[in-house]
C-alpha cells in the first residue's frame, strides 16, 4: 500500500499542478482518506467543504472539524443546520426527507464552491464497489454528500485516487497516512444522516433525543464488546408508550436499538449483543434521557427488513 500511496500522489502532483482542488468533506472514511492524501500530495491546492446539515451525531461535526481543520486542506465547514431542518420540518415521508436533503445539500454546495472562483477540479472518495455496484460511475455516491452533486458543477475534471480499492485497503491507506484509528475505522453513517432515523417529523428535540441515545448505545458497546459490530445506532421511533418515572406517569417515545453483522450491507444478521451490556445501555438511556419512555431492539435480518428503519 505504501507503493500505491507513493503512486497515487506522483499522479495527483502531475495531474494538478500549481491549480486547486474542491473536496465535498463528509467525514466518512473514504473522503477523509481522500482528504489525508490530498494532503500529502498538494498540500494547501485543496478546499475541503464539509457542509454540517444538522444531522450529525453527538459532537461528531466538531470532532470532524477538529481533525481537518489541522490539515492542510482550507477547511470550509458550512453550518446550515438551520436550513435544513426548516427543509424538512412537517415532512414525515422518508423518501421526500431524502430528496429534501439532497436538494438543499446541492444548493449549499454550490454556494460555497461559487465563493471559490473558478476551481478546475473536484476530488471524491469514490471507491471500486461505488463503481461495480452501480454499474455506471456517480458524480459522487449518495453517502459522501447526501444526494449527489449535479453534473452541470462546472469542474474540467474528477479525481478520484481511491477508485480501484475496496474498503479494507481504503482503511489501511488511511492509517499509513496517520488518520486517528477510529476515524479509519468508522462504521457507515447515512448521508442524511439522522433524519433517516427519526420517524416521522423531524423536530431539534427528537434529534436532541435521539444523538444522546445512539451516543449512549455506541459508547457502551465500544468500551464493552472486543469485536464491533458493523453497524449500530439508535432510531427515535414515532411510538409513544406508558412509563413511570419516580411516581408520575410518563408518556414519551421508544427508541429502539439495532446492531448488524453483514460483509457487504446486502444482507445483515443481527448482533447477539449480551444481554447485560443490553441491560446496561437501557438504564443509561431512560436514567439519563427524561424524554424517553422505554427501549427495545431490533433482531430482524435484511431481509427481510433493510438496515435503518427508513
Ligand atoms: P439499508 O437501510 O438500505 O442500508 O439496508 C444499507 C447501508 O446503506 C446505508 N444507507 C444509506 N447511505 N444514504 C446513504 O448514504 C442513504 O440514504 C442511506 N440509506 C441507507 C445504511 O446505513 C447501511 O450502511
Amino acid at each position: 500500500m505504501t507503493d500505491f500511496i507513493n503512486a497515487q500522489v506522483a499522479q495527483i502532483r502531475e495531474t494538478v499542478g500549481d491549480r486547486k482542488v474542491l473536496l465535498a468533506l463528509s467525514g466518512g472514511v473514504d473522503s477523509s482518506v481522500c482528504a489525508a492524501l490530498l494532503a500529502k500530495a498538494i498540500p494547501g491546492q485543496i478546499y475541503a467543504i464539509f457542509v454540517d446539515h444538522g444531522f450529525m451525531r453527538l459532537n461528531e461535526a466538531d470532532e470532524i472539524e477538529n481533525i481537518f481543520s489541522k490539515h492542510d486542506l482550507n477547511f470550509i465547514r458550512v453550518n446550515a443546520a438551520a436550513r435544513f431542518l426548516k427543509g424538512v420540518t412537517g415532512i414525515t415521508d422518508p423518501e421526500q426527507k431524502r430528496k429534501i436533503i439532497g436538494a438543499e445539500f446541492i444548493r449549499v454546495f454550490e454556494e460555497e464552491a461559487k465563493k471559490l472562483g473558478k476551481v478546475p477540479f473536484l476530488a471524491q472518495g469514490t471507491i471500486y464497489p461505488d463503481i461495480a455496484e452501480s454499474g455506471e460511475k456517480h458524480l459522487v455516491k449518495s453517502h459522501h454528500n447526501v444526494g449527489g452533486l449535479p453534473e452541470n458543477l462546472d469542474f474540467e475534471s474528477l479525481i478520484e485516487p481511491l477508485s480501484t480499492l475496496y474498503k479494507p485497503q481504503v482503511r489501511e491507506v488511511g492509517h499509513l497516512l496517520g488518520l486517528p484509528a477510529d476515524l479509519v475505522n468508522r462504521q457507515p453513517f447515512p448521508g442524511p444522516g439522522l433524519a433517516v432515523r427519526v420517524i416521522g417529523e423531524i423536530t431539534a428535540e427528537k434529534l436532541d433525543t435521539l444523538r444522546l441515545a445512539d451516543a449512549i448505545f455506541r459508547q457502551v458497546l465500544e468500551s464493552e464488546l472486543s469485536e464491533l459490530p458493523s453497524q449500530y445506532f439508535a432510531v427515535l421511533t414515532d411510538t409513544h408508550s406508558v412509563g413511570i418515572k419516580g411516581t408520575t406517569r410518563t408518556f414519551d417515545p421508544v427508541i429502539a436499538l439495532r446492531a448488524v453483522k453483514t460483509a457487504d450491507f446486502m444482507r445483515c444478521e443481527s448482533v447477539r449483543i449480551p444481554y447485560e451490556i443490553l441491560e446496561t445501555v437501557v438504564s443509561r438511556i431512560t436514567n439519563e434521557i427524561p424524554a424517553v419512555s422505554r427501549v427495545v431492539f431490533d433482531i430482524t435480518p435484511k431481509p427481510s427488513a433493510t438496515v435503518e428503519w427508513l
